[in-house]
């Protein structure tokens, strides 16, 4: 596995790769690796002749006062994980190479983010399209592999690809889970053993939610104050969002007739997580 830091270096072995007829797989991430990133990256593996991951913590996609500063890193760690998947090429870009001095453009959208974190986070996703579309330019990929996880990122990469057309085709990959049901996140690592138990309270309110659906509760208010009640008995828990929406459009639906998306927030601590379900009636 090689490690590239320079853009002009990364778009060269990319136009070298594509001039040889290989596919290239880009998997962007902002590293502290765990096992729903290597899933990506074996995906990718399968996918094309090439996987190159990029590690990159964005400033741009962090409000004030969010954790850019406390965010986990640990190269050494995520090179050894990242080559035992497989990866080809680890891109870590510097700060200033992706955002030079004057940097004044950005990519925003203007219906998907008004749900979900696109509302507590302002700014979180012209954040993310911004570098994403940065990550494209100089990695030239075919591929790009996201998470499930993210949702709503998922759904709104795949707008923007669209409406921009990008030559890319866009995979997602299933959300991986610890063994009692907690999402893998970096963020995880800075749970304490307490808040680590309340922070399973997003998945069981999920699975909760789905029960109460197949028992015949279709109403989404209902459901969505079920789930309240049993994250707010565990300690330390606040809700930032319950929303039941629109997979495609992610506006609240109030009558759980079809799949929705139910997707939540909750600060355990300091700790901001995220999960997200597809209900099935
Ligand atoms: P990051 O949070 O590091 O996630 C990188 C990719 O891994 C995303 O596509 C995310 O959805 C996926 N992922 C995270 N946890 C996962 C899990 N438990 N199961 C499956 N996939 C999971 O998302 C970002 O970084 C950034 O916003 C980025 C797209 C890199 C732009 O900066």
């Amino acid at each position: 596995m090689e490690i590239i830091k320079s853009v002009k270096e990364m778009q060269r072995w990319s136009d070298h790769c594509r001039k040889q007829g290989q596919t290239i797989v880009l998997v962007p991430t902002m590293g502290y690796l765990h096992e729903g990133h290597l899933s990506l990256m074996r995906e990718g593996k399968r996918l094309g002749d090439k996987v190159i991951v990029s590690i990159f913590v964005n400033p741009a996609q962090f409000g004030p006062g969010e954790d850019l500063s406390t965010y986990p890193r640990d190269l050494k760690r995520d090179f050894h994980m990242a080559e035992s998947a497989g990866v080809d090429i680890i891109f870590t870009p510097n700060e200033w190479d992706v955002y030079p001095k004057g940097f004044d453009t950005y990519i925003d959208q203007e219906k998907l983010t008004l749900h979900l974190c696109g509302l507590s986070r302002p700014g979180h996703f012209k954040g993310v399209m911004t570098v994403v579309t940065k990550l494209f330019h100089m990695v030239a990929p075919q591929i790009a592999i996201f998470g499930e996880k993210d949702y709503q990122q998922l759904t709104i990469i795949r707008r923007m690809v669209k409406d921009l057309n990008f030559d890319i085709e866009i995979k997602s990959g299933a959300i991986v889970r610890e063994p009692d049901g907690l999402a893998m996140s970096s963020r995880n690592v800075k749970l304490s053993s307490e808040q680590r138990k309340s922070a399973l309270a997003l998945y069981l309110s999920l699975q909760q939610a789905q029960k109460q659906l197949l028992d015949g509760e279709t109403r989404s208010e209902q459901l969505i104050a079920e789930a309240t009640s049993l994250i707010l008995s565990y300690p330390g828990t606040v809700i930032d969002y319950i929303h039941i929406c629109d997979p495609d459009s992610l506006e609240d639906i109030t009558t759980v007739d079809r799949p929705a998306l139910m997707a939540l927030a909750v600060k355990v601590g300091t700790v901001r997580l995220i999960d997200n379900k597809i209900l099935t009636p």
